[in-house]
């Protein structure tokens, strides 16, 4: 692909939204955020956005070819259900095809429905024995929920339908102010190619290697923190793969963008350890710079389950009963958040 150097390698969050299309179906999936985001305020319930699974970078725009970040959508849609259960509306907005809330205790990779059915000699099928008790808890809790209304689906699939979706569903929930949580878990890829770069058509082979040059990402933290919401409470993750850099980078973008917390955690760790970084006063760490050099600004909480002895256990029941806790004093608000689930 041709190296277009006429063209700088960093967009703006403005200039990326000037120059990249929003995906089709945007309009109306905002209308319809906008009408459930209506009933949960009249409901007068506490919304939290929840971002999950990875997004892809399409390399044409026809497209065979992408790459992808690494997410199955575990840590989204588990804290989705333990939301729900603690009285939040949840918009769901994933990865198409990545773990869904309810529907992941039956992955097709870890626990396939198939091997939970049985059927007998006049080919009636029955749900193994063994298998019920924790179907009929999770199919209850979901019938619950659905008729409750309170967890609402959207869909991604490229960073670009990501940026769109997450910058107009941040707008739709500015009214609820502090009432609105964050939980940003999605893997978004740092770079992408804009579409001005892209080939038409597949990129052929037989020339040799491929050189693509990628343009980085805005970082949609800053405009989210300062323009999208009016004091909402703000969950970012930071994934490394060096547990040693987990602590200073978290810091570094508390200190970039001043929103409220950075969850930490180590790729191979993540299902049993995470860190919470956050302002050591409550009060945004954001400085000119974003240096994050002056550890007093910032204070670090490790949350650590025991998997040996409990496998069944999930960190993100803990990390979510914090989350709500911090987000009750955050919003200091009078508002109920009675188990729904
Ligand atoms: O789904 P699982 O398999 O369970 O895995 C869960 C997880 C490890 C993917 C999840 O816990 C996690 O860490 N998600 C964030 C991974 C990530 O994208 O990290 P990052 O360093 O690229 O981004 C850090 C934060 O900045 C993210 O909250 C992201 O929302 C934000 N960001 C990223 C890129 C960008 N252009 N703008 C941003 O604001």
């Amino acid at each position: 692909m041709a190296n277009d150097e006429s063209q700088s390698t960093s967009f703006s969050a403005e200039r990326y939204f000037a120059t990249q299309l929003p995906p089709a179906s945007l309009e109306a999936d905002v209308a319809q955020v906008r009408e459930w985001v209506q009933r949960q305020q009249e409901a007068n319930r506490q919304v939290v956005l929840v971002t999950s699974g990875g997004t892809t970078v399409p390399l044409e725009l026809n497209v065979v070819r992408f790459l992808d970040n690494f997410s199955a959508g575990t840590r989204g849609a588990t804290s989705a259900e333990y939301f729900l259960k603690a009285g939040y509306a949840v918009i769901f907005m994933h990865r198409q095809f990545s773990l869904q809330p309810f529907s992941r205790h039956y992955s097709h990779s870890t626990h396939p429905f198939l091997d939970f059915l049985d059927v007998d000699d006049v080919a009636d099928i029955q749900v193994k024995a063994a298998e019920r008790p924790q179907l009929i808890e999770v199919l209850k809790t979901y019938k619950r929920v659905q008729g409750a209304g309170t967890l609402h689906m959207l869909t991604f699939v490229t960073v670009n339908d990501y940026l769109w979706l997450l910058r107009a569903i941040s707008k739709e929930l500015y009214p609820l102010g502090r009432n609105a949580m964050f939980y940003l878990a999605a893997a978004v890829s740092d770079f992408f190619l804009p579409r001005q770069k892209m080939s038409e058509h597949k990129i052929q082979s037989g020339k040799g290697s491929l050189h693509i040059e990628m343009d980085q990402v805005p970082k949609i933290l800053k405009p989210l923190v300062t323009e999208w919401t009016r004091g909402g409470y703000i969950v970012s993750f930071k994934l490394e793969t060096e547990d040693a850099l987990l602590i200073p980078k978290a810091r570094a973008a508390l200190a970039r963008y001043g929103h409220q917390v950075v969850i930490g955690n180590e790729l191979h760790t993540r299902k049993y350890q995470v860190v919470f970084v956050s302002p050591a006063t409550g009060k945004p760490a954001q400085t000119e710079s974003g240096g994050d050099s002056d550890s007093s600004k910032f204070s670090e909480s490790w949350l650590r389950i025991d998997l040996a002895a409990d496998p069944t256990k999930e960190i993100e029941e803990d990390i979510v009963a914090e989350l709500v806790r911090r987000h009750r004093v955050w919003s200091g608000s009078g508002l109920s958040s009675q188990p729904a689930a």
